[in-house]
């Protein structure tokens, strides 16, 4: 059985911090499900880490739904959370809907996750009366990142800071199930988690979050040239991976790679019949 919205909800309740992570595919999410992260995002950050373009904005249903699914097969516990890509929630309510009934019933997913607070707010309501529980995302929200004028931390003025704790309330009644505040000052996301009774997920935004989320590439240090101020390398994969490659290419080279150890033999009396 999957971790359900309500456990979720009950570790916040019980002060049980909530760790989430992306993935894309089904060895990693495997891998973080054995683990037991109760969570897991496939973020349409999908688009610039995994299929290398230079915004979430150009992510579409069909990708999400692929990748959705892959991570749906690995991972066998985890709550799995499909995040909507651009206008794919904005243009009706009805098209926010479908969108997102297509990410449970053929992506397989349990929840979805849409950027917003009270513009969204009419379909988040109209999602959860239907039975698809949503996950909010405001603060820094990727897809609005030509509005935003780049990737910096929001609700550090008056104005801002008072609309980003609307936008979580607006969230909470709509019937969130739960939502990440993204590069956001600590002591608003403080703030924040503190007023609302839904779980509230920090990525950049300090540690009195009731949970955190990462994009597991920054996680495990997939890439070595770019790192976010939020993201912490646990391991750095990238320099592993182009240490065994180099070893590869260097024994296949010199022959040392592959040797019997890795092959099949065959019985001589057949290899005699076809030499004649
Ligand atoms: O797409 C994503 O990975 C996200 C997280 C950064 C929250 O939205």
């Amino acid at each position: 059985m999957r971790v359900t919205i309500n456990e979720i909800k009950a570790m916040k309740q019980r002060k049980e911090k909530i760790p989430m992570l992306t993935a894309y595919d089904y060895v990693t999410a495997k891998i973080i499900d054995e683990v037991g992260v109760p969570m897991i995002l496939v973020g349409d950050s999908l688009g610039m880490v995994i299929l290398g373009y230079e915004s979430t904005i150009p992510v579409t249903m069909e990708e999400m739904l692929h990748h959705t699914r892959a991570v749906v097969r690995g991972a066998k516990k985890a709550l799995i959370v499909g995040d909507m890509p651009f206008m794919t929630y904005h243009t009706s309510v009805s098209d926010a809907l479908s969108n997102a009934a297509l990410f449970i019933q053929k992506g397989g997913a349990q929840a979805v996750k849409l950027e917003g607070g009270e513009v969204v707010a009419e379909a988040v309501k109209r999602l959860v009366d239907c039975g698809i529980p949503v996950m909010g995302h405001i603060g820094l929200t990727p897809q609005s990142i030509y509005q935003l004028g780049g990737y910096k931390a929001q609700g550090k003025t008056p104005e801002t800071a008072r609309k980003l704790f609307k936008d979580a309330q607006i969230l909470e009644q709509a019937g969130a199930f739960s939502i990440v505040l993204e590069c956001v000052p600590a002591p608003l996301s403080k703030l924040i988690a503190g007023k609302l009774s839904i779980p509230v997920i920090g990525i950049g935004a300090g540690p009195d979050c009731d949970g955190e989320v990462q994009v597991v590439s920054d996680v495990l240090g997939l890439y070595s040239d770019i790192v976010p101020k939020h993201a912490k390398q646990y391991a750095r994969l990238a320099e592993g991976i182009k240490a065994a490659v180099t070893s590869y290419v260097e024994e296949v080279k010199s022959n040392t790679f592959p040797t019997m150890e890795h092959g099949y033999t065959m019985d001589e009396s057949i290899l005699s019949s076809l030499r004649g």
